[in-house]
């Protein structure tokens, strides 16, 4: 995109860790952007944290549901009446033994990063059409790289990256771009993490930001449409 001032972005959990701050690295470089969460006071508070109202939107919406996510573009049409860039964000982890994971923490896990990616794209793919925008997914280095206590999650970042990779062969026809960002470790509040000194090693996600923003700004005629991003050096145990 040449130009981003204007553009208008939705960014599927937004209220804290990665979608936060990359709604704060959109908004400094002129865009309009809506940010999602499930709680109404927590994302609500994230947009007033987000600064001038005018250029942010919070959207209670849960990525579980369908209905949710299209009454998010609505609202964020009717507000701006474009939509060019969303990023598929919102996700959630459960790690333990396959045979210690329940049936609700799958199913959660399921519904919230492979479920909810969907919804989100089926919710705002004929707005990305007629913006010619793009679209993002968030997924993991755990899409590329399994690990014991993780089945759960890669089972769905492995979705992710390879449903990603699909729909970018299946839009690329009118002109919509999508790529999947494939994170190592990031000093969120992912997990029940409580980000502190002890993550200074991770990847920040302000880092993110910066990454999402090189994606945007990337000459239209090409496309990095599979991003892994890691930490330069492991944590030192
Ligand atoms: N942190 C890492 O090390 C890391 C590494 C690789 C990939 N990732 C991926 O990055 C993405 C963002 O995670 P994060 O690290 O920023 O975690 P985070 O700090 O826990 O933030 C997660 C965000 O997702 C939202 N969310 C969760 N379930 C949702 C739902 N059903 N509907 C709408 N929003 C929902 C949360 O909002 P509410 O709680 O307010 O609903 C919150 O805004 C996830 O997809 C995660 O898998 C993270």
């Amino acid at each position: 995109m040449a130009d981003l001032k204007g553009k208008v972005a939705y960014i599927t959990g937004g209220s804290k860790g990665i979608g936060f701050s990359v709604a704060e690295a959109l908004l400094n470089a002129g865009m309009k952007v809506a940010i999602s969460g499930r709680s109404k006071e927590t994302v609500e508070a994230a947009a007033t944290q987000l600064g001038d109202q005018r250029n942010v939107l919070a959207i209670q919406s849960d990525v579980t549901k369908l209905v949710d996510e299209e009454h998010a573009v609505k609202m964020i049409l009717n507000k701006w009446g474009q939509l060019d860039v969303v990023l598929a964000n919102a996700g959630i982890g459960y790690f333990a033994p396959i045979d210690e994971m329940t049936q609700e923490q799958w199913h959660n896990m399921i519904n919230t990063n492979l479920n909810g990616v969907f919804h989100t794209l089926k919710a705002s793919v004929e707005a990305l059409k007629a913006s010619k925008g793009y679209y993002i997914t968030l997924a993991s280095l755990a899409g590329t790289n399994f690990f014991a206590m993780g089945a759960g999650y890669n089972a769905t970042k492995f979705g992710v990256v390879g449903f990603t990779q699909a729909v970018m062969l299946d839009l690329r026809k009118y002109d919509i771009k999508v790529s999947t960002i494939m994170p190592g470790s990031v000093a969120t509040h992912f997990n029940n993490n409580e980000p502190s000194e002890k993550d200074a090693w991770k990847i920040q996600p302000e880092d993110i930001g910066e990454l999402v923003l090189d994606l945007l700004k990337m000459h239209p005629r090409t496309l990095p449409s599979k991003i892994e991003v890691r930490p330069s050096r492991p944590d030192k145990k």
